[in-house]
């Protein structure tokens, strides 16, 4: 049989050049012809952080379109939208039953909410909805109920796929085996792509580049990365540069030597370096920047792809709870 892939990114906000590199190309590269894929955009995760329908809805779209200018092929994966399988919920509650309350005490996202609480001498439950609280176990069934060998991710998900492989053990160690235990893989070599502001590059900060952008707008977003105050004529540290540390992500290495030494020698501003980072982008990125403006012109066949994704994806949902309804005695 062959080897499934899944994974899926929540949608809350507007994608990045960050997601891009760090988990929409890998992915990608991952599905080859001998896989079978599953992504999805996981919009009831969504919920926790956003009570705003229209905003979840914006990103829905945008989220699918970089998905898609990214070259995702829909007619040969499985390409869907976590709430048009609602069945996820039921899988959910199944999990809940088998989960240790004590594991879910261990979430990072969780735990990182609680420290804050303690800091500020607040409830240690203040702002934790049993959303945020249970958010490893909905993801745990994302990953079940397709039967799911491989899931590709960033570090800083590989919590929640050790989580999903013990909610499943246990399950087993109850009521026998009934899943397939899935496997992390790692994106190491995984580019930690810097934001504008020089931290970790997130859809929920303000510092995103958005590689989709017209050309003015992207070259706005380019041109306000942070640095520092160098003068023009001075010789530059390339190695503490926000922007070229995203150049050298993108380029080649012939265009980073020449970069280093153009920072090293002086009497090239920050301006320059922004300016070549966006003929950069454009150039590499033409190919995607053309597709996404095809389906910014055909938005009616992102409804279809997920429509025809969705339709797929519940046949393999259905075959697998109908195998959990059993096992549990339903
Ligand atoms: P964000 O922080 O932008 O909300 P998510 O947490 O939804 O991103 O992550 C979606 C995927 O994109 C994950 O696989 C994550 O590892 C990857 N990713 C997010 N930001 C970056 C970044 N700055 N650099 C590399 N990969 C990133
Ligand atoms: N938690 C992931 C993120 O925020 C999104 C996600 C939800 C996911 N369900 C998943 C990723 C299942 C992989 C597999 O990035």
């Amino acid at each position: 049989m062959k080897k499934r892939i899944l994974t899926g990114i929540t949608t809350t906000g507007t994608p990045h050049i960050g997601n891009y590199l760090g988990a929409i190309k890998p992915a990608l590269k991952l599905a080859g012809p001998e896989t079978e894929s599953f992504f999805f955009l996981a919009d009831y995760h969504a919920l926790i952080k956003q009570t705003d329908a229209s905003l979840i809805e914006a990103s829905v779209k945008n989220i699918a379109l970089a998905w898609l200018s990214a070259g995702l092929d829909s007619e040969h994966s499985n390409f869907y939208r976590q709430s048009d399988i609602p069945e996820v919920h039921e899988l959910t509650w199944i999990l809940s039953c088998s989960a240790a309350k004590g594991l879910l005490n261990r979430a990072h996202a969780y735990k990182a909410v609680v420290a804050e609480n303690e800091a500020s001498n607040a409830d240690d439950d203040k702002a934790i909805s049993m959303g945020l609280f249970s958010y490893p176990v909905l993801m745990a069934a994302d990953i079940l109920l397709y039967d799911a060998n491989i899931i590709p991710v960033g570090k800083d998900q590989l919590q929640h796929i050790e989580m999903t492989r013990d909610v499943a053990s246990r399950f087993h160690a109850k009521i026998g085996k009934t899943f397939v235990i899935p496997e992390a893989e790692i994106q190491h070599q995984t580019m930690y792509v810097p934001g504008t502001n020089g931290g970790k590059m997130s859809k929920s900060q303000n510092n995103i580049i958005n590689l989709f952008l017209p050309d003015k707008q992207l070259r706005k977003q380019i041109m306000s990365i942070a640095t520092d105050s160098t003068p023009m004529e001075d010789s530059k540290d390339w190695k503490s540069c926000n922007c070229f540390a995203i150049f050298t992500l993108v380029a080649d290495e012939q265009q980073i030597a020449d970069m280093k030494d153009k920072y090293e020698r002086g009497d090239y501003g920050y301006g320059h370096a922004k300016q070549a980072l966006f003929e950069l982008l454009i150039d590499k990125f033409s190919t995607e920047r053309t597709r996404y403006n095809h389906y910014m012109n055909n938005l009616s066949e992102i409804d279809e792809a997920l429509a025809i994704g969705a339709e797929k994806a519940k046949v393999v949902a259905d075959t697998v709870l109908k195998r959990v309804r059993t096992k549990v005695g339903y």
